[in-house]
């Protein structure tokens, strides 16, 4: 069967995969790699159809598409797609780690069957100058696999109301690690967690300098079950006790920096309107996010309408925000009493 994607067309076959509900994520990609400054070479690491390094090379102009899998149908899927395609590319029949051992690529995209663990080693040693990774396994990241997140990624987290900021912060930490073991930094360009997985788009700098401002952007969420207040502190800080006078739980290490590069997100908006890029453009920079559901049945009022608490914030000269991964959570400046007050006076007006 053939299918449109995008700008592309792709022979889709059993058995070689293909997922025609990541369009929107490839759609999103896609956009984000058309904003790049330098696109020389980009690697379809685990290509499947080879649906991504096509879109690349045909949809943003990359000059060198590689694409590998280690599957034998998917390259001759992947040959068959090229020709479809009018394009050429290299094509690569062997396991991706020992193609990302064997050369260097200024730009790879890993997008795996769940976690991109068994592939950051490789891809942090081979990786010029950008990396886009996929992880679907997010229940490893987001606290609610704890075992497993310890495991494969050495993060400890557990359920929070606000897993999707922990959990995609858990993935960049992890890959800012990998990075420096080759004396790489990372810059976060765009990520986003939405439906079963997190896509994470860096720029990365080879320096030990870069290496060290990276690995300083890592942290740990301090989280207090009893009274839902949550606070954030770098590697090596202190911790105190809650204000209530629980102790915090203890999540991460997560990554503390930048979601976005802010630039980039605004070429992205003026090449396309698109609500989802909007959201995250709009949303604070910030880890601190607080979900107004779980902050409700706390206080034991009706959940708020979560515009009236971002202007409200706003109102009281914090910086507040909604986010692009859930309806029911604001980010914010502000203090959690602030935020209870302002709850509070709310409920009792509304
Ligand atoms: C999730 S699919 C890729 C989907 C594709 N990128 C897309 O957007 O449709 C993962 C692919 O990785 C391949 N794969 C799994 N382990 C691999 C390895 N160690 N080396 C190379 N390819 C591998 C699988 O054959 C599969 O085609
Ligand atoms: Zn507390």
């Amino acid at each position: 069967m053939i299918i449109s994607e995008g700008k592309v067309k792709i022979k889709v076959e059993e058995g070689v995969f293909y997922n025609p509900r990541m369009r929107f994520c490839r759609d999103l990609d896609v956009l984000v790699w058309s904003c790049l400054d330098d696109r020389r070479e980009f690697l379809d690491a685990l290509a499947g159809t080879g649906i991504r390094g096509i879109r690349a090379k045909v949809e943003c102009g990359y000059e060198n598409v590689i694409f590998n899998d280690r599957d034998e149908r998917a390259v001759e899927v992947i040959r068959e797609n090229l020709k479809l395609n009018g394009i050429e590319g290299e094509v690569y029949n062997k396991d991706a780690n020992v193609l990302m051992r064997e050369r260097r690529f200024w730009h790879i995209d890993l997008d795996p069957f769940g976690s991109p663990s068994e592939f950051m080693d490789s891809a942090s040693y081979s990786v010029k100058r950008y990396l886009s990774v996929t992880a679907t396994d997010t229940s490893a990241f987001c606290g609610s696999a704890t075992e497993s997140g310890l495991r494969k990624y050495f993060v400890y987290a557990e359920m929070t109301d606000v897993y999707h900021e922990i959990g995609l912060r858990a993935l960049i930490g992890y890959v800012a690690k990998e990075l420096a073991k080759y004396e790489k930094g990372l810059e976060v360009l765009v990520c986003w967690a939405k439906e079963h997985y997190y896509r994470v788009h860096v720029r990365v700098r080879k320096s030990l300098r870069a290496s060290k401002d990276s690995v300083k952007s890592l942290g740990y969420m301090l989280y207090c079950p009893n009274c839902l207040n949550r606070d954030f502190v770098n590697v090596g800080e202190c911790v105190e006790k809650c204000e209530c006078g629980s102790k915090f739980r203890i999540y991460g290490p997560i990554w503390l920096g930048s979601l976005k590069d802010r630039g980039l997100v605004e070429r992205m908006l003026e090449k396309s309107n698109n609500k989802f890029v909007k959201a995250i453009y709009e949303e604070l920079d910030i880890p601190m996010a607080y979900n107004l559901h779980a902050l409700s049945r706390k206080l034991k009022i009706n959940p708020p309408k979560v515009s009236s608490v971002v202007e409200g914030l706003k109102e009281m000269g914090f910086k507040a925000s909604r986010v692009h991964y859930s309806g029911v959570v604001v980010k914010t400046d502000a203090k959690l009493k602030d935020l209870i007050s302002l709850l509070n006076s709310q409920n009792r007006l509304g």
